[in-house]
């Protein structure tokens, strides 16, 4: 369905919002609930596209998944089939979490590649290397990973550069591989650190959990367990942008103030003043922000995933900001759309300058992927006048209910089926 969001000017929010779980830590949880001989069963799980589609993925595995109200049990030991076929992976390519999962404990995957995105090529050769080292046997034909194992053993696997769902997929393989696997330069992501926390519930052994190198001890088997999901900082940083840019005054709640340094950081300096307990954040703004210049880094540095939403910060920020996107090769989408708007920003390979203008202008834009399309909301809750989002379903991968959230503390956002 191509529906569409029309967002009116709304500045001043003010209330509360009440933040999800994490999708980056349920994808890759969901996946555990592969390997455990009894039921995992979660709460916290954010209802979003790309949770239903990989829910879709598991049960033509033959998994019995129930889901409903944010809880969800996952019933692997029916599982008959091994295949992650293309129609399903190429809509959400985290599908690529159920190889290492599928590996250790079944022995043998078909997993189609994932290919890549808007946002740049997503290879996943960290994946492959790494289970190859775990003595997986692996060929690709035909866009598909043909990958079979008598039993994983373990290895000492340093992976090239920091890959989150890399990490994740090595990790899940390592718990029932023979041995002990080191894995070097882990993604030290908080949803990286919720799956091993998840895991070593089931009855995993790791060591180094939070840091960039994880020591694990092969089990024989994994049960089911109780997790709840961790709170999902990139909506919670989303929302606090759209807080900054319309000078507004709003407490996050269900959140986890220690898993956004980075982005606190950019907003303090951009004139934010927050407060905070143990599970709420309170932004409030009292006058127009400065720019503030960004780099993104693996965490704990500035999350590439909280780009686009300050970009649009920046476009009606006193003065210049300059932001370096090091992650991906392609994920300046947004830009194009907010010049549209008004806005005063040149790219050059992967440095956007980006001049505060007085304000936005309301027009018809279109997202291109999930955290560029969040950018684009933000953009219309300032323009004048009312913008019109077009492929809104990049939004609904990510985002639960976003447009009632907004409404909830004084936007003025309607869905157009
Ligand atoms: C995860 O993607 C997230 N997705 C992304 O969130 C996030 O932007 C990204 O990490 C970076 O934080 C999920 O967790 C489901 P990477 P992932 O492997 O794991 C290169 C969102 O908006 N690389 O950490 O795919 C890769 O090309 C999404 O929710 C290789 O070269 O990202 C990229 O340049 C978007 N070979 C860099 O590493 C590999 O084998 C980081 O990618 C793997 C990665």
């Amino acid at each position: 369905m191509m529906d569409k969001l029309k967002v009116k000017q709304s500045l001043n929010l003010q209330g509360e919002v009440k933040i999800s779980g994490a999708k980056n830590a349920a994808l890759p949880i969901i996946c555990a609930g592969i390997l455990a001989g009894s039921k995992l069963e979660l709460t916290n799980v954010p209802n979003l596209k790309d949770i239903t589609t990989l829910v879709k993925l598991l049960q033509g595995m033959g998994i019995k998944i129930q889901f409903a109200d944010n809880q969800m049990q996952i019933d692997a030991n029916g599982l008959n089939n091994f295949v992650a076929p293309y129609e399903l992976v190429k809509t959400m390519r985290a599908s690529i979490l159920v190889l290492g999962p599928l590996l250790a404990r079944f022995g043998k995957a078909q997993v189609s590649l994932p290919g890549g995105c808007a946002i740049g090529a997503r290879p996943v050769d960290q994946h492959i290397k790494g289970l190859t080292a775990m003595g997986a046997k692996i060929e690709i034909e035909h866009g598909y990973i043909k990958a079979v194992a008598n039993r994983l053993r373990g290895a000492r696997i340093v992976m090239d550069m920091v890959t989150v769902t890399g990490t994740e997929n090595l990790l899940m393989a390592a718990v029932l591989a023979e041995g002990t696997t080191t894995l070097e330069n882990c993604a030290r992501e908080p949803e990286v650190y919720d799956l091993a926390n998840c895991l070593v519930k089931m009855g995993a052994k790791i060591s180094g959990i939070g840091t960039d190198k994880m020591v694990i001890e092969g089990v024989e088997k994994l049960s089911g367990a109780q997790h709840a999901i961790i709170a999902d900082r990139i909506e919670a940083g989303t929302y606090a942008v759209a807080t900054a840019i319309t000078m507004g005054d709003v407490t996050l709640t269900n959140t986890r103030f220690e898993t956004m340094g980075a982005v606190i950081d950019k907003l303090t300096q951009a004139g934010a003043l927050i407060t905070h307990g143990a599970d709420w954040i309170r932004i409030k703004i009292g006058q127009k922000v400065k720019a503030v210049d960004l780099k993104t880094v693996p965490y704990p540095g500035f999350p590439t995933d909280m780009q686009a939403q300050f970009i649009a910060l920046n476009t009606i920020a006193n003065g210049t900001a300059t932001v370096v996107e090091t992650i991906f090769e392609n994920r300046y989408m947004h830009v194009s759309e907010l010049r549209r708007m008004g806005a005063d920003i040149t790219v050059d390979d992967n440095i956007a300058v980006i001049k505060g203008v007085n304000t936005l202008m309301g027009t018809t834009v279109m997202a291109t992927d999930l955290r560029a399309s969040a950018s684009l909301v933000l953009a219309g809750l300032v323009a004048t006048g009312e913008t019109i989002i077009d492929r809104v379903y990049h939004l609904d991968r990510g985002y639960e209910n976003m447009e009632f959230k907004l409404n909830n503390i004084g936007a003025q956002i309607e869905r157009l089926k």
